[in-house]
């Protein structure tokens, strides 16, 4: 088989469709999470679900919309504005859970897809505050250091 007879594991698992799939079944769990839901700075989830399947498609090896749309990833930096605790990632691997099991992959598939999504979880945390406490919900307030030296200081 040739390099490009290859099917990627994006194509593998389905391609566009899974993809939107999960993503749709991801986000109906966070729109009824108490904790997840007043984190996403936007009225609509819409935006937010389309960068999510994006992402995950380019990650999978499909079309690199993301990047051509959002540039680097960056998605610690990106994450730092939301107070991304240990309470957070479990409901969001939780509703990331029941979403990727809808899938019904094959079980080589779900695992790797599985492996991946709890690895980026825990890597996305970025506090140890308890939920309430720390900084302001909606990306405001990121809580966190600077990212770069203060170059704006007034100094003669
Ligand atoms: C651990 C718990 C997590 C929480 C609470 C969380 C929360 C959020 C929030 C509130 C946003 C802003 C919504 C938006 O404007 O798009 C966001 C964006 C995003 N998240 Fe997460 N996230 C988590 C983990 C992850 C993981 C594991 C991934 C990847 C596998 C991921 C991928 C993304 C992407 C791609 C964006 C859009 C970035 C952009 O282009 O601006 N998130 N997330």
């Amino acid at each position: 088989m040739s390099d490009d007879a290859r099917l990627s594991f994006y194509d593998e698992v389905g391609g566009h469709e899974t993809f939107v799939r999960l993503v749709d079944a991801f986000y109906r769990g966070v729109a009824d999470d108490e904790v997840l839901r007043p984190m996403y700075p936007e009225e609509d989830l819409g935006p937010a679900a389309e960068r999510l399947t994006l992402f995950l498609e380019q990650y999978w090896g499909g079309p690199s919309t993301y990047s051509e749309r959002r540039g680097h990833p960056r998605l610690r930096m990106r994450h730092l504005p939301f107070h991304v605790n240990p309470d957070a990632r479990d409901r969001w691997l939780a509703h990331m859970r029941t979403a990727v099991e809808e899938l019904a992959l094959p079980p080589l598939h779900e695992e790797t897809l599985w492996d991946y999504l709890q690895r980026a979880a825990f890597a996305m945390v970025n506090t140890f505050e308890p939920t309430g406490i720390g900084p302001a919900q909606g990306a405001r307030g990121a809580g966190t250091l600077p990212l770069h030296p203060d170059t704006t200081k007034e100094s003669s």
